[in-house]
């Protein structure tokens, strides 16, 4: 990662090891690598009118000079953006645009680069230096930006690690690391206590597994633990640490991104991270199954029937469907032990997310109409891209099983509405009045080209839940 810092100097002072970079209205393909007659480098590059960017196309140019100094292979750059001549974007204020500014120079940045030996022969970016920034507010809001990036980068890292080197007590030792030093402690159940608790559904999803399930859970009192009206926000966060599909196994070509499938919970630790890092006054739970759905003849067996920690009993009919499962127990778990203020599942659930939006978007399902336009609204604003499904009472039909209370999928195996048939299944465990919120993250669990960021996770949505903790 490069260094990114800020200086009070304009652009015009920097030194000549700084290639500077020059923003004109040309059109987004247009550039020129220039040496001016006083010796100083400049890349000239097309970024369209000023007044004309949107919070979205300015996201992107953002990312586009880092992936323009990468390529041409600049070790030092310098540039200089002044909020005052994007027009359109003065509705966010000049904090969002310094913070944008920065989180997605540190995003582009990113590499993953833990299982790569052969060193790359071409000169690497090493430092990227932010002119202009003598205003003390908008050097703290740039600062801002940085740290909720470090977040979403430690996300990455996390989800962007082999189901071998991120096993359920991996998982929970990143948590450990993360938080070490910071007001945030960590508690690890492991197996026996997963039984003895009674989250019967965690462990028939876990117990396949040379490696066992663990439930981790993250506490961050900012606000104080004492002072009642402070009700926790509770993030849950699906870690599977490798999706095989269980005995109903995945065909080739689909399993071998799904060490990914614990990206919902790497995110309720890169967020709560950047949270504690930022000092904020508020109350926080992060709480993550981590299992492996794995294959052995210990496995859960489709049409097997587990008794979660709610004490409802669920048929198992699919053994690939064990995400909503984990999380289940999770749910029940955050309303025997908090009265949550809000509860966020988040979660890689389901292929059908992909089917329903596309890699554009995650899809959100709650029955709290005002949560779900703020949510699509911050989503907006940070840049991790939510939109609305139904949570109507009428998709809870197929799901009744004559054998159990509830079935992990359509007893007839319809694949219709499967996104929306997740969420459903969730929402047998959360009691009436609790506010609730499920985030399927399926259709961004990795990156798009168009996305500008490097290849495997996105790091979401992390900017979109440090916004919804700030503003709630
Ligand atoms: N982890 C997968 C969902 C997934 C698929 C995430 C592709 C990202 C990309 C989940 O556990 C799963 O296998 N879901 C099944 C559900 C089905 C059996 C009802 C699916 O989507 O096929
Ligand atoms: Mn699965
Ligand atoms: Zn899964």
């Amino acid at each position: 990662m490069p260094n990114i810092t800020t200086t009070a100097k304009a652009l015009t002072d920097t030194q000549k090891k700084y290639c500077r970079i020059i923003l004109t209205e040309d059109s987004l393909s247009w550039h020129r690598l220039v040496e001016t007659t006083n010796g100083h480098l400049e890349y000239r590059m097309g970024a369209g009118k000023r007044g004309e960017h949107t919070a979205r196309t300015f996201r992107t140019l953002i990312r586009s000079i880092v992936q323009a100094a990468k390529s041409h292979q600049l070790e030092a750059v310098a540039l200089e953006l002044t909020v005052t001549e994007y027009v359109k974007l003065e509705t966010y204020g000049e904090a969002w645009f310094y913070r944008t500014l920065a989180e997605n120079l540190s995003l582009a940045s990113y590499e993953y680069k833990k299982y790569k030996t052969i060193e790359k022969k071409e000169k690497q970016l090493k430092e990227i230096l932010v002119c202009g920034l003598g205003d003390k507010k908008h050097k703290v809001a740039f600062e801002t930006g940085l740290t909720i990036a470090e977040g979403t980068n430690i996300t990455r890292d996390i989800a962007n690690a082999t189901g071998d080197d991120m096993t359920p007590e991996d998982l929970a030792e990143a948590a450990r690391l993360t938080f070490k030093g910071t007001k945030a402690t960590v508690k690890v159940f492991n197996e026996k206590d997963i039984v003895k608790m009674g989250m019967g559904l965690l462990h028939a999803v876990g117990k396949g597994a040379d490696d066992a399930p663990r439930f981790i859970v993250i506490e961050y009192w900012g606000a104080g633990k004492t002072n009642k009206k402070d009700k926790p926000i509770i993030l849950i966060g699906k870690g599977i640490t490798y999706d095989t599909g269980g005995l109903n196994v995945k065909p080739s070509g689909s399993m071998h991104e799904m060490h990914l499938d614990m990206s919902g919970g790497a995110s309720v630790i890169g967020a709560i991270s950047a949270i504690a890092e930022l000092g904020l006054k508020k109350n926080v739970i992060g709480l993550i199954p981590a299992a492996e759905n794995s294959v052995s003849a210990k496995s859960m067996r489709a049409g097997d029937i587990a008794t979660s920690l709610s004490g409802k009993t669920v048929e198992i009919l699919h053994t690939d469907a064990e995400g909503r499962l984990v999380l289940a127990d999770a749910l029940t778990y955050a309303q025997k032990h908090y009265q949550p203020a809000l509860m966020v599942d988040i979660a890689t659930l389901t292929g059908a997310a992909l089917v329903a939006l596309g890699q554009q978007a995650s899809a959100i399902m709650t029955k709290d109409d005002e949560l779900a336009q703020k949510l699509v609204k911050l989503g907006e604003e940070s840049g991790d891209l939510v939109w609305p499904l139904p949570l109507w009472e009428e998709y809870k039909a197929p799901l009744k099983s004559h054998r159990a209370d509830i079935s992990n999928i359509a007893t007839n195996f319809s694949r219709f509405g499967g996104c929306i048939e997740g969420g459903t299944f969730l929402s047998h465990f959360v009691e009436k009045n609790v506010p609730w919120v499920h985030i399927d993250i399926a259709p961004r669990m990795e990156s798009i080209p168009s996305d500008k960021l490097a290849k495997g996770a996105t790091g979401e949505p992390v900017r979109l839940l440090v916004e919804l903790i700030k503003q709630s």
